[in-house]
């Protein structure tokens, strides 16, 4: 393994857009952000610097960290924030995962704009369990929106999104008359590895290329069985990786990228575009879609959930745990709180077993370090099995809930209440999806299972930033263990102070 060094300066930069230009925060002044690319095995150092005047943090999303919580990057769960003019190193060892992750800010809105990829290749000279690519390519969607802070003060829904973008571009746009479109270009008869990231603050999507199958053969940075889809569907914090058989002659091919909403009408329709194209002088006008997922197609997203298996195989096998230490069963949704303060006399607010956490004031990791406490325990190596259920106060929606620290497997995932006496006894335990974001259907529930083995204070909640910030988040406290490896190690020594 290697040691691979990296250099995140935080710096705000002009950005046009939709033909306005404005100051956006970005790492390095690139929208979205650079690439982490790594080997399985190898130790990452990512310096971050803060030039800006507002606190950032950095988390790496679906990194598992173990025994590196410091560097996991919530503000206020495993850091405090980096202060203006501040610096502070992430320093973590990419273990046994392989594929693509991403990156973001993880402190206010700031993950709007900062954001990127991560790609872990396998260990040197370990091929991947597929065919070889001839190419890799990767894209990351996100929303470019008007800004979101609103929410956090008026817990009214944030703004609706001006775009959805393919590595910084939305395609042709209404209003707007450049055509500022990602083109993935390629040769016919090549198949390339494409590493497809959500990285949009608020919205799941549906990605599709007119004309073009797709093979998942990874999600989350592990190893899936091969399957089949013209759909692939994200939630924001999830990955897929998949092969792409450039099978066709001349042409150039529309990439949609559109947001899938079941019970809230068409909040953020609309789609963002690219293009594929096979050859690079040609003129040529794009195929249009057969069709494009419509924003209420909940089948789509349940086949494509149902469909995904984990590869299981004698080098990657999935270790489901098979016995439940902590059985958990916690009820998430979205409710109105009436307020005295706020506009319309009452507030958004998301919770977990109705409670709506609350920020603290210092990070919940170096509390508990320092023997304090305030989160569910659960003890080292346990097993522990959660049942996800999307409860129905006021606005049933899909969540795709994200747990920091593990990889969890989705061993069951139903519409209506969870049944206990009948759904466990048809949970997958063989070869189920492995995934650190899941989403629970609409007013229906998801069942993961995990070991604790990963000692730690580690943030779990909705993936929808609007979510997060009014409350549908909570953290877990995973003690020590008694072997030597067993403890979370002590803290850097410019771990930032609140
Ligand atoms: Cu990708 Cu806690 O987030």
């Amino acid at each position: 393994c290697k040691i691979r060094h990296y250099h995140f300066s935080v710096v705000l930069k002009n950005a046009t857009k939709l033909c306005t230009s404005k100051a956006i925060l970005t790492v390095n002044g690139k929208f979205p952000g650079p690439t982490l690319y790594a080997r399985e095995g190898d130790n990452v150092l990512v310096r971050v610097t803060n030039h800006v005047q507002y606190n950032v943090t950095i988390h790496w999303h679906g990194v598992r960290q173990l025994r590196t919580g410091w560097s996991d990057g919530p503000a206020y769960i495993t850091q405090c924030p980096i202060q203006p003019g501040q610096n502070f190193v992430y320093n973590f060892t990419l273990t046994g995962q392989r594929g693509t992750l991403l990156w973001h800010a993880h402190i206010s809105w700031l993950r709007t704009t900062m954001h990127g990829a991560i790609v872990i290749l396998p260990k040197k000279g370990v091929p991947y369990p597929f065919p070889k690519p001839d190419k890799e390519k990767g894209m990351v969607e996100a929303d470019t929106e008007a800004v979101v802070n609103q929410a956090m003060q008026t817990g009214l829904p944030p703004n609706i999104s001006d775009a959805h973008t393919i590595n910084g571009h939305p395609g042709p746009v209404p209003n707007c008359s450049s055509d500022d479109a990602y083109t993935l270009h390629v040769e016919t008869g090549k198949t390339y590895l494409l590493r497809v990231v959500n990285a949009a603050v608020n919205d799941e999507l549906f990605f599709k290329i007119a004309y073009h199958n797709l093979t998942v053969v990874e999600v989350d940075a592990a190893y899936t069985k091969p399957y089949n889809t013209d759909t692939l569907f994200l939630g924001p914090g999830q990955t897929t990786t998949a092969l792409l058989k450039a099978d066709k002659g001349v042409g150039k091919y529309l990439i949609a990228i559109s947001p899938f909403m079941d019970t809230i009408v068409a909040v953020d329709n609309v789609t963002g575009v690219g293009y594929l194209r096979y050859n690079r002088t040609l003129a040529l006008t794009p195929t249009t879609l057969v069709s494009i997922p419509s924003v209420n197609a909940t089948p789509v997203t349940s086949v494509f959930s149902d469909s995904l298996r984990s590869l299981n195989s004698k080098e990657y096998p999935a270790n489901v745990p098979l016995t439940v230490d902590h059985s958990l069963f916690f009820t998430i949704g979205v409710g109105i709180n009436p307020c005295t303060t706020c506009i319309n006399g009452s507030r958004a607010v998301a919770s977990i077993n109705n409670i709506s956490f609350l920020m603290p004031t210092t990070a919940l990791l170096q509390a508990h370090y320092y023997g304090r406490n305030g989160v569910y325990r659960l003890a080292y190596n346990s097993t522990v099995q959660l049942v996800i259920q999307g409860n129905n106060i006021v606005a049933p929606e899909s969540h795709p809930t994200h747990l920091h620290g593990f990889n969890f497997f989705v061993v069951g995932r139903g519409v209506g209440n969870f049944d206990p006496e009948k759904d466990p006894s048809e949970f997958n335990l063989v070869d189920p999806v492995e995934r650190n974001t899941v989403s629970v259907p609409t007013a229906g529930w998801t069942a993961i299972r995990f070991r604790a083995d990963n000692p730690g204070v580690w943030f779990f909640h909705c993936h929808l930033e609007v979510h997060t910030t009014w409350g549908l988040k909570m953290a877990f406290l995973v003690e020590n263990g008694e072997g030597p490896d067993e403890s979370i190690e002590p803290p850097p020594s410019d771990l930032p102070k609140c």
